[in-house]
């Protein structure tokens, strides 16, 4: 697989099958590109959003590495972005009838599907992207200074994650079965079981979709500290506690700050609860829907911090917390 970075007549296009390899995280092939892993059929998309993503000053990305909070973080900044067209207590409201993901899409994975199309030209402003890339694999277009647009990322506990990212993969790995057995397409890693000791050494190591997630979380704090009227830097774990006071500061970062009267009438509050883990799971679409890889339903799974002690030892839990402690060594944020 060739991608071509596109970048004028000098630049070396990039032989996806000479990136190094990584053949035991199901259901993807992963190939290590800039210093992090990606799913191989991702890399086109990858290559081409450096390349032809035009930004736009009003543009607010959505950052994570996966299974931080993605969905959440979606949800709510759909719904904060968009409450003027689609009040929140509205019956009719999109996210009461389709997925999160639907709402708000990836941007590598719309330029892998077709990396000369440009899927999001047609979406009016403020467009909201979500992304798991590290930052410094944005568009360079769209970090620059002055571009204008925004990031908010979000990070998690990383043994939450891990767990998260485990389950999540068993499901995906399964439905990849599923598909095999229907012989809908080939499926590159051939479904297998996937025990927590294998994930755990492969996430460990880096070597998981996204990862390493120490330096993907600390490419976006240093970026939130450098400037952080562009890069909001928002915890999992705190949103939990506070969802409204997260919500809130949400539309102010993202320049729609809710007005006394939306406070008066609990606009935010009334966020919170239409992107609301359990109101989600109740969501027709969520329930019964199903995409390429796996069913909606797996997004939402328990929704809270610390279920990595029901499925990690100690011993466990030590040693990623020291692997990500190193990682965020110096950089000034600690979980
Ligand atoms: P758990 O598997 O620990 O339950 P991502 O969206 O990045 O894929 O992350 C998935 C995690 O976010 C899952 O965590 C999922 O349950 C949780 N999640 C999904 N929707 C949520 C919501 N509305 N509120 C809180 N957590 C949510």
């Amino acid at each position: 697989m060739v991608a071509s970075t596109g970048d004028g007549d000098m630049a070396e296009p990039l032989v996806a099958s000479s990136l190094p390899l990584e053949t035991r995280f199901p259901p993807f092939h992963l190939r290590q590109h800039g210093g992090f892993w990606f799913p191989e059929t991702l890399l086109p998309g990858i290559v081409a959003v450096r390349t032809r993503f035009a930004p736009r000053p009003s543009d607010v990305f959505l950052a994570s590495f996966p299974k931080s909070g993605t969905t959440w973080l979606k949800a709510l900044a759909f719904a904060t972005a968009h409450r003027a067209d689609h009040p929140p207590h509205a019956p009719d409201h999109p996210l009461r009838h389709r997925n999160p993901h639907d709402c708000v899409e990836f941007l590598e994975v719309s330029y892998a599907l077709d990396p000369t199309a440009d899927a999001f030209a047609a979406l009016p402003s403020p467009r909201v992207i979500a992304t798991h890339l590290p930052y410094p694999l944005l568009p360079e277009r769209f970090t620059a200074e002055g571009a204008g647009c925004k990031v908010v990322y979000v990070c998690r506990d990383p043994k939450d994650a891990f767990v998260s990212a485990w389950l999540f993969a068993r499901k995906m790995a399964a439905a990849a079965a599923a598909g095999a057995a229907n012989d809908d397409e080939p499926w590159p890693v051939p479904p297998k079981p996937f025990g927590m000791e294998e994930a755990f050494e492969l996430f460990c190591d880096g070597r998981c979709p996204g990862g390493p997630q120490g330096p993907h979380v600390s490419s976006y704090w240093e970026a939130s500290r450098r400037w952080p009227e562009k890069v909001l830097f928002l915890q999992y774990e705190e949103m939990l506690q506070d969802p409204v006071d997260n919500v809130r500061k949400l539309a102010e970062f993202m320049g729609c700050a809710f007005s006394m009267e939306e406070e008066a009438a609990g606009v935010a509050r009334d966020v919170v609860d239409l992107c609301s883990i359990d109101a989600l799971k109740n969501v027709e679409a969520n329930k019964r829907g199903s995409r390429k890889y796996v069913k909606n339903e797996a997004f939402f799974r328990k929704g809270v911090a610390g279920d990595w002690s029901n499925h990690m030892t100690p011993a466990m839990a030590a040693r990623l917390d020291g692997i990500v402690e190193d990682a965020l060594q110096g950089s000034g944020f600690a979980f």
